[in-house]
């Protein structure tokens, strides 16, 4: 959604808020701002369009002495919720007195109310936006004492919020408070700073304090004293970022997309680390804390998540069945929360979101804890609002993924998940034998990746020939078939081509009837006992003039039928999808590159959707 930096120290604020907004940049782009407290007061600087251009902004308006004077800050890099991508739109934004200004991520869903109110009053709004309504709220309960106001105003509103917020007539101390969108303070020698993300401030501090929904933080340079809306002290945690600069760096590559699709072999093996038994044939799974008893009694998992996340729990879905023999369903997360799921305490609910942040799947663990079923987490983000509401289940340990597109992430998800279904499994009818086999062949991932990452040149030069079409398709079975999903959802959002997921057998059932001589079909041949039955489909869009690119076994070409081959490793049709899947990544890496798309940062995406 919105990404929100604020600093407050001895230092020259702008340059820390201007870099944190640039490690904020993957999380919404449309407008930036930013807004600096100096002598005369408070000073806003706003421009649509990327960070670049506030930059430029500063440049030509900022002094240097001015720039070196403001040492207390807060800047906001926007994706468009209400009102369009404008200056007048972008934060910050200020109270009617424009002496409190703040910068807001998430939604005030009764902003229209609040609105109409302080019109009545004789507001006159400068944006269309919901925080506007915010900030006016903010400074009619101002009467001296800024951390007083901002917790009257926070308690009239409702929806989500992560805000930060100065006071001209309170310099020396910055205001923050989250409600179901994400803040970390971070605490430096003579400093603080917030964030939406630690990537933000990994540059400045490895101490920092994930705040909670409810928390209003009162933020000095020495200083973090945390309120709930009570106005009550609350005791939050000091902890460790564990994360150095280089892990929100390119290192070298072109995009930060190019640089995670090659993290892979190593970001799985942060996955798998300590986890595999190979002399048991089990896993090791500490976030699993259930008993053997409670594990036994889990009558059916349900896997819920969004876009590559609910992807990645659709191949849990196979997982869990073929190997532990348990019930299985994926719901998107959106759709479990608003229709009343039958579950119970014997179901365990599984929550799959690399950032922890998205707003459906935390308001679909809710309503699960609602009905009294087990939720475990599987997360990549520590600290987020799915690892705390949870409590527990599993980390993925991918590092900071930036790219709008998630691909380590996935491969990491899937890679977790095929663990815990060899745990569940072997706490029923997976023998120790069929366990060894598996947890071997998951402990080659990284290598199954690799395999496929040679191939990039290759993979690069198939790209060429499919880079022009404006359609395409993705055909898989089994566990293969949410592999296409995923790489139609890959292409569709780095290089804007109309790509279509499908079950192979779907084809004939009217998909078909889109084909046109050339449209390219990627479709997923990896040996599987289905195989013939995928190039028997593969055959009928040939026949309609399609252009058939095969994703097969290495062994197993099936050159008379495909005009573009990509090979894929030895392995069982369930762990060849993370293989698939990162040949995926990187063909359609490939194609959004010739077609000169904004890889990293998509039009009209964002990288943790925390609204509805
Ligand atoms: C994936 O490429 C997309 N950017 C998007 O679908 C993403 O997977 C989805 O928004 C879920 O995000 P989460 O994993 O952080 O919950």
């Amino acid at each position: 959604m919105c990404g929100i930096i604020g600093y407050i120290g001895s230092r020259p604020a702008t340059p820390v808020l201007i870099g944190g907004l640039k490690r904020l940049e993957y999380r919404g782009y449309d407008s930036a701002g930013i807004a600096l407290a100096e002598r005369t007061g408070l000073s806003t600087f706003r421009s649509v369009g990327k960070v670049s251009r506030l930059v430029d902004k500063l440049k030509a308006e900022l002094s240097e002495k001015r720039h070196e004077e403001a040492t207390t800050g807060i800047a906001h890099t926007r994706w468009a919720t209400h009102g369009a991508p404008t200056e007048a739109n972008a934060h910050p934004h200020f109270d009617k007195s424009r002496k409190i200004c703040i910068v807001h991520n998430g939604i005030i869903e009764n902003y229209r109310s609040i609105r109409e109110r302080l019109q009545a009053k004789g507001h006159k709004f400068d944006s269309d936006t919901d925080t506007e309504a915010l900030s006016r709220l903010i400074g009619e309960s101002y009467n001296g004492d800024i951390r007083k106001a901002v917790i009257q105003a926070l308690r009239q509103v409702e929806g989500a919020y992560g805000i930060a917020v100065l006071c001209a007539d309170e310099p020396n101390k910055m205001i923050v408070a989250r409600m179901g969108s994400p803040l970390v303070v971070g605490m430096g020698d003579d400093e603080c700073l917030v964030a939406s993300d630690a990537a933000a401030l990994v540059a400045h501090t490895q101490r920092v304090i994930y705040l909670d929904d409810g928390d209003v933080a009162v933020i000095t340079p020495h200083s973090v004293d945390i309120r709930n809306l009570d106005d009550e002290p609350i005791e939050r945690n000091v902890a460790e970022l564990g994360l150095d600069v280089s892990a929100v760096e390119k290192g070298g590559y072109e995009h930060y997309m190019l640089k995670e699709i090659f993290e892979q072999p190593e970001s799985v093996r942060n996955a798998l680390r300590g986890r595999i038994d190979l002399a048991e044939g089990n896993a090791v799974l500490a976030g699993l804390s259930a008993s053997p008893a409670e594990l036994a009694e889990i009558g059916r998992i349900i896997l819920v998540g969004c876009g590559t996340s609910l992807h990645a729990g659709m191949v849990g879905e196979f997982a869990f069945e073929d190997v532990a023999g348990i019930s299985t369903e994926v719901q998107q997360a959106a759709e479990f929360r608003y229709r009343n799921p039958i579950v119970d305490r014997h179901d365990m609910v599984i929550a799959i979101s690399q950032s922890g942040e998205t707003a459906d799947t935390l308001a679909a663990i809710r309503k699960a804890k609602e009905k009294g079923t087990k939720v475990f987490g599987l997360v990549n983000v520590v600290g987020s609002a799915i690892a705390r509401e949870t409590g527990r289940g599993v980390f993925i340990h991918a590092g900071p993924e930036i790219s709008v597109a998630s691909t380590k992430a996935f491969t990491g998800q899937v890679s977790v998940l095929l663990l815990m279904a060899l745990k569940l499994g072997r706490g029923r009818r997976l023998s120790q034998e069929h366990g060894m086999e598996l947890a071997a062949e998951i402990n080659r991932l990284p290598e199954l990746i690799e395999f496929v990452l040679k191939q990039n040149d290759a993979i690069a030069k198939v790209a060429e020939r499919m880079s022009k079409s404006e359609h395409a398709f993705f055909l898989g079975r089994g566990p293969m078939h949410p592999v296409a999903l995923e790489g139609a959802l890959k292409l569709k959002e780095i290089s804007y081509v109309h790509a279509e997921g499908y079950h192979a057998a779907e084809m004939k059932h009217g998909p078909i009837a889109l084909l046109t001589p050339g449209t390219p079909v990627i479709v997923l041949a990896n040996h599987s006992p289905v195989l013939e039955k995928v190039w028997g489909n593969a055959e009928e869009c040939k026949a309609r003039g399609a252009r058939i690119i095969a994703v097969v076994t290495e062994g197993h070409a099936h050159t008379d039928l495909t005009d573009d081959t990509i090979i894929l490793p030895k392995c069982s049709p369930l762990v060849a999808t993370i293989p698939a899947a990162v040949a995926l990544q990187l063909l359609s890496y490939h194609v959004a590159r010739l077609r000169g798309c904004s890889i990293d940062q998509p039009r009209n995406l964002a990288k943790s959707v925390t609204v509805e």
